[in-house]
């Protein structure tokens, strides 16, 4: 029986759900699919509310979610930034609002870093390096020259920025080493399959290295040297970022030579910052992803265990 006066379980003391606003990049790549699912499951089983948009790999779409979660006032805000700078006006609003901001995957360029909370994802210039460092073993007696495209990721993004920084480091110290051409690919596959096109078309049996900022535009461009009478991975060698199951199929099949793992399973860490954060606890300002490389070798024994 109740005590006179006593309120349920349910009513005053059950707690209220912590409401997360979450903008997103896009659906570019299977990377990016991956993010979304693992942002989407750790949500639910975390027991948080969340808000999920789209903003189609466009700024103002991005910026105008965000304004919408400020206008709705959830208890925190998290975005994945398609690009690096223009953010710092919506930023300022989120703090005038009092909404915490977490950044996730991607970073932005702000001179006030007090404007979001943490930043959680992997180090893209790392990535870079490590692809660089990869070709340089590969090429280990090669005199050269070592002709490279480059297929960009999204103009003005992190991943696109910080990925071309850590490969030229690398590169850099053997002048046998040559970027001849370079230029987005927008991280999916029909954009980084017409470059690859227009790539074959201007330079031909000249090409010796593929560098794509990430595996869709490397399968994309797969195919492309495939329709131009050429073997992948054998006439151009190919190393591409991010290690989702679509770029273990192609080093299965002897089409891809390496791909550097980028994870986008940040959803639980993701849920257990916002929780932190409503709970009034600390959280580190950057928390890095740890990450490894796949060579084509290793696909078939690697492949039962990847999650994504
Ligand atoms: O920001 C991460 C990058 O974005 C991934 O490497 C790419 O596939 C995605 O679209």
């Amino acid at each position: 029986a109740c005590v006179a006066g006593a309120l349920p379980m349910t009513s005053a003391f059950a707690q209220k759900k912590i409401v997360l606003g979450f903008a997103q990049v896009g659906a570019e790549s299977e990377w990016r699919t991956a993010n979304t699912e693992s942002i989407k499951s750790a949500a639910q089983e975390a027991g948080i509310d969340l808000k999920f948009s789209d903003a189609q790999q466009k700024q103002e779409n991005q910026i105008k979610a965000i304004r919408s979660y400020i206008a709705q006032k959830v208890d925190v805000i998290a975005f994945s930034p398609v690009v690096e700078t223009g953010f710092e006006n919506v930023l300022r609003e989120a703090k005038a609002a009092k909404i915490p901001v977490v950044l996730t995957d991607r970073s932005v360029k702000v001179k006030d870093d007090s404007l979001y909370v943490t930043f959680m994802g992997s180090d893209f210039v790392e990535e870079g390096r490590k692809a660089g460092r990869w070709l340089v073993e590969n090429q280990k007696g090669n005199k050269g020259p070592v002709n490279i495209v480059e297929l960009q990721g999204t103009v003005g993004s992190a991943p696109a920025i910080d990925r071309k920084k850590g490969f030229e480091e690398i590169i850099k110290a053997d002048p046998k080493f040559k970027i001849i051409r370079s230029q987005t690919g927008d991280f999916t596959r029909a954009k980084g399959k017409e470059v690859m096109e227009a790539f074959l078309k201007a330079e031909g049996k000249n090409i010796n290295v593929l560098f794509a900022h990430n595996d869709d535009m490397a399968i994309g461009a797969i195919q492309a040297i495939e329709e131009a009478g050429m073997k992948p991975a054998k006439d151009i060698t190919i190393i591409s970022i991010d290690a989702v199951k679509g770029a273990f199929e192609a080093m299965m099949a002897g089409k891809l030579n390496v791909s550097v793992e980028c994870s986008p399973l940040l959803g639980p860490q993701l849920m257990s910052a916002v929780k932190d954060i409503v709970a009034g606890k600390p959280v580190p300002k950057r928390i890095i992803t740890k990450e490894g490389i796949f060579p084509m070798e290793t696909a078939k024994a690697e492949f039962p265990s990847r999650k994504y």
